[in-house]
């Protein structure tokens, strides 16, 4: 029975969960180096990211200037985590959502926006971000078309930085006693990095804040040079880098930038998580990834932050996919076999499509069609016998169409070499580059795929 609520220890609203997230020690990754190294685990924040801290910033600013009113929308370009912090604010404020996402952003954060009752647009990733159909301009069209709406407008508002400062910056402060010497950070709309950096570099100047950038990025070459190319180019890790200079990037509190590519950011994401059991998505990688570069510079008793942003749950599909990581080139082994190329395929179709002998010809000709392939390894007994080929079997037809019901081991022709999983890839090539336009691949004694000539190019040329 409820006779004195003051008594119960409770949290108005899931706002009250944010922030004040945990400062955890790192034992493996960081064995060999000098110092000591924090992870700033972002991953507590109630919608699960560093992001979370500035929905509500940016939500009682436009409340308290007026130009967010009952019943109005907000609209937002995000990579999703930004969305999901104003998504959380907007529920219990009863405020509808729009947001616009680039393609490259993973389902599971589409899915997230949409189970916080949010509408999302996306738009290519593969534009100039002044380009019309950019995240950043389809939300600006949005918020001029839609009555009492507000651009959350995290790449210029003052309240994403101010988050930090207010937040983010005291919490490392007290969490280490004021003994840190570095604070490491990825960069996306600079919020995270200008709030905190401002703030520890008042409480001690010699302080060195560290940005990382993602390689594709410009914010590199801009902070050394003060000049970017204006090439596009794409990179699949989300959240962070850009193609222009965001408003809330003050690269003042900033002393140094260290690039990371895709492929260190992915798999020290998941050395985070299967060394130190903290489970973090791609631009967490990136900042460790980018940590332990800088940390031939740390002393032994200097202690460095390194802000891990979100939570890996978001990437399932990708950075802790198998199949996605061997598809982009991100999980190679020293020496690729010919399994590893098999397993790299698209997805598009079985590692296998077989037929017996005693199959039909007309059952054959369907499979052909069926599967859009013009050769079938026949297969009796988990072994190789033959290959059938479509205009083989189409010549016979026509010449005589009873032969549709005939067996194909009647036209077939000898089988395609067969080679072990364990194979260097090399092997296939050998074959592949004379006269046979596949090879079939075997492991324990069973056929387990087929690798053709398109295939191996097609990893090459990736
Ligand atoms: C996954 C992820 N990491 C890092 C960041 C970068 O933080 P900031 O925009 O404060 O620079 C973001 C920002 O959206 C993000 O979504």
């Amino acid at each position: 029975m409820l006779t004195d609520i003051g008594k119960m220890k409770y949290h108005e609203t899931i706002l009250g969960t944010l922030g004040n997230t945990p400062l955890v020690k790192l034992n493996k990754i960081t064995r060999g180096y000098k110092g000591h190294y924090f992870a700033k685990v972002e991953t507590f924040n109630p919608g699960g990211s560093v992001k979370d801290r500035i929905g509500l910033e940016i939500i009682e600013e436009a409340e308290r200037e007026g130009r967010l009113r009952p019943g109005g929308t907000i609209v937002e370009a995000t990579s999703g985590n930004t969305g999901l912090g104003l998504a959380i604010v907007a529920a219990i404020k009863g405020y509808k959502c729009v947001f616009t996402m680039p393609d490259k952003m993973s389902q599971e954060k589409i899915r997230l926006l949409k189970a916080f009752g949010g509408d999302v647009i996306i738009t290519p990733t593969a534009v100039p971000h002044d380009s019309p159909e950019s995240y950043t301009e389809v939300a600006k069209r949005i918020v001029r078309e839609t009555p009492n709406s507000i651009l959350a407008n995290q790449y210029f508002n003052p309240k994403n930085p101010e988050a930090h400062y207010k937040t983010t910056g005291p919490e490392i402060w007290d969490q280490t006693g004021g003994q840190i010497d570095y604070f490491v950070c990825g960069v996306g709309t600079g919020g995270t990095i200008t709030g905190v950096g401002k703030f520890l570099k008042e409480k001690n100047s010699n302080i060195r804040v560290v940005g990382i950038d993602p390689k594709g990025s410009i914010l590199r070459e801009y902070f050394y040079t003060k000049k970017y190319s204006p090439i596009l180019k794409t990179y699949k890790v989300e959240g962070i880098g850009q193609d222009w200079l965001p408003g809330t990037l003050n690269f003042e509190v900033i002393d140094d930038m260290i690039e990371v590519t895709d492929k260190e950011s992915f798999l020290m994401a998941r050395r985070l998580t299967r060394e130190e059991g903290i489970f973090v998505g791609g631009s967490a990688g990136t900042a460790m990834a980018g940590a332990l570069k800088y940390a031939d510079r740390v002393k032994d008793k200097e202690a460095m932050v390194i802000l891990l942003p979100d939570t890996g749950e978001r990437y399932l599909s990708k950075v802790f996919n198998d199949d996605w990581m061997r598809e982009n080139g991100f999980l190679i082994p020293d020496r690729i076999t010919v399994r590893y190329v098999l397993l790299s395929k698209a997805k598009t179709l079985p590692q296998l499509i077989a037929i017996d002998p005693v199959t039909t010809v007309r059952n054959a000709l369907d499979l052909f069609k069926e599967h859009d392939v013009s050769q079938l390894p026949v297969i009796e007994k988990g072994k190789a016998v033959g290959t059938v080929i479509d205009n083989d079997l189409m010549s016979a037809a026509l010449e005589d169409i009873t032969k549709l019901d005939a067996p194909v081991n009647k036209l077939m022709k000898p089988a395609f070499p067969v080679i072990g999983a364990t194979a260097p890839i090399e092997h296939a090539i050998d074959y592949l580059k004379k006269k046979d336009s596949a090879v079939l691949i075997e492991d324990d004694h069973k056929i387990i795929g087929i690798l053709t000539r398109y295939d191996v190019i097609e990893y090459m040329a990736r």
